[in-house]
């Protein structure tokens, strides 16, 4: 989809369909009530016909317009037209784009840009109606045979006369078009099956970035390499795996040589079956989708790239299977992660940890301002929060409260769970320094608890996203969480 400002007389305005806002008792919006002046009351005699109650997402298509410039023109409920509150705009704004790809026009003019939506301004707007259009118009089908059909609009244009919005609208669409198109990136290499999005895809995926992007560099290591650095634990779970694991290093300079970066680190597992711990057959396929976290920061890199962000970020992707095979780790087999601390893998279904863990020590050689990871790591997050929120958990209270506030922001949202030393007692082993799971209780604080032990004396935070990288059932699929958030957090650090 394209996005553009325009300005002009909004009936002279030539557009297949003409987007207005109207509210509950019959109130119109500014540009709908001239319209409905222009049409001879043909708005509000429709509302009146209809029984239309202006409740948030109710919506109308007026297939023909006489008097006006415009095809058609799409009426869009916006609840209380004295406070629209952020719900009710969404609400609008998903049935407008589910309404604008059904019909028949190939292009749009939104008037939504006028309206005050509560705290919120026009590039908000502007932002969440790209961010939503992308969302709802993708389609995960690119491997069926014959193409789905697309729908036939392919453009969305905001409608403003006042020079200041122009501005902020132009804006908001620079932001928006790149946290979708990272959103996409990620939705795209994470609905990928396992036998496609390998760890070297992962890698070339990376490597592709790297190559439309000056500021961003990709490295590769390769297992010989991380041999010699001594990184066992990670190695200790690509065992079982024909396909070699990879650590994948980007590298985004946008800041002055001596900043310290924001280090972003993403378990890219790109199917686990659970090794020799195997797992029970029924949903094993939804496990390709344990490289989201590795996606999500391909997806956030890309996207801070394509903005040009004033910033130093380094996304760290960890990639690796974990299959059951003659050769792969066993349950009670002792590792020597990458820190120096031997790990007893008492499960090796835990592998999360293992792969992450040997890179938040490696993350150590970029002097970090802040390390956050990003993982599916535990079914355990899904039996506590549900699948609205994401886990978080970390050592450094601010990080973990800017974190909350930027999923308020965005709709990405988090919920923290606590790593009291308490819980440490559970990770104890009788052979090495740490076993790899801590038994049934907490399972999300204990893998949490698992990953501090990494990262001693670091601004660190960890996302747990096993409830929130991808949705079950009818509609399967990517959900691209959590670029949005993890693109704000980083938007708002190179502001302040
Ligand atoms: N990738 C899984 C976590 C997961 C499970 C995410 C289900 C989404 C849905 C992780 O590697 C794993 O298997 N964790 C185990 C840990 C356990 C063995 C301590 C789990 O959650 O069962
Ligand atoms: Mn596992
Ligand atoms: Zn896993």
């Amino acid at each position: 989809m394209d996005y553009a400002v325009k300005s002009g007389q909004i009936d002279k305005q030539k557009t297949g369909c003409l987007i207005l806002g109207f509210f509950e008792k019959g109130n119109l919006a500014p540009s709908t009530e001239t319209i409905d002046q222009l049409t001879n009351q043909l708005i509000s005699s429709l509302i009146k016909r209809d029984k239309l109650e202006g409740k948030a997402g109710e919506s109308l298509l007026i297939e023909h317009a006489p008097g006006i410039s415009a095809e058609r023109i799409l009426l869009i409920g916006l609840g209380d037209a004295d406070n629209i509150s952020e719900q009710d705009f969404n609400k609008a704004l998903k049935s407008t784009i589910e309404a604008i790809s059904k019909c028949r026009a190939t292009n749009a003019l939104s008037t939504l840009t006028e309206l005050k939506v509560k705290d919120r301004d026009v590039h908000w707007i502007t932002q969440q109606t790209i961010q939503l259009s992308e969302t709802i118009t993708y389609q995960p089908g690119e491997l069926k045979s014959k193409p789905e059909t697309a729908a036939a609009c392919t453009s969305i244009s905001f409608s403003t006369n006042e020079k200041a919005e122009q501005i902020s609208i132009k804006e908001g669409i620079s932001t928006g078009e790149a946290i979708a198109k990272g959103i996409q990136l990620a939705k795209k290499v994470s609905d990928l099956p396992g036998n496609i999005c390998t760890p070297s895809y992962l890698a070339e995926q990376a490597s592709n970035l790297g190559k439309q992007y000056k500021k961003l560099n990709i490295t590769i290591l390769e297992e010989k390499e991380m041999e010699e650095l001594g990184m066992g634990a990670l190695l200790s779970v690509s065992r079982g795996s024909r396909q070699p694991a990879k650590l994948i290093t980007m590298e985004y300079k946008g800041g002055s040589a001596k900043e310290q970066p924001i280090v972003l680190v993403g378990k890219g597992l790109t199917f686990d079956a659970g090794g020799i711990s195997l797992k029970p057959g029924a949903g094993m396929d939804e496990m390709k989708y344990d490289m989201c976290g590795g996606a999500s920061v391909l997806g956030t890199l890309a996207a801070i790239a394509q903005m040009g962000l004033p910033i130093n970020v380094v996304g760290l992707i960890p990639s690796s299977e974990n299959l059951p095979d003659g050769d792969a780790s066993k349950p009670g087999d002792i590792v020597t992660s990458m820190s120096g601390q031997t790990i007893e893998v008492l499960n090796t279904d835990a592998e999360g940890r293992l792969i992450l863990c040997d890179t938040l020590t490696y993350a150590q050689r970029f002097k970090p301002k802040t390390i956050i990871d990003i993982a599916t790591l535990t079914g355990a997050v899904i039996i506590a929060l549900g699948r609205h929120p994401s886990g978080l958990m970390g050592n450094d209270d601010a990080l973990c409260n800017e974190l909350i506030q930027t999923g308020e922001k965005t709709g990405d949202r988090l919920w923290r769970l606590p790593l009291w030393d308490e819980y440490q007692e559970q990770l104890k082993s009788n052979f090495a320094d740490i076993a790899n799971i801590g038994g049934r209780d907490a399972g999300t604080i204990t893998a949490g608890c698992f990953l501090s032990r990494f990262t001693e004396g670091q601004s660190w935070a960890h996302i747990d996203i096993a409830g929130t990288a991808w949705k079950s059932g009818q509609n399967k699929g990517a959900t691209g969480r959590p670029v949005s958030l993890l693109t704000q957090f980083i938007i708002d650090r190179a502001n302040g």
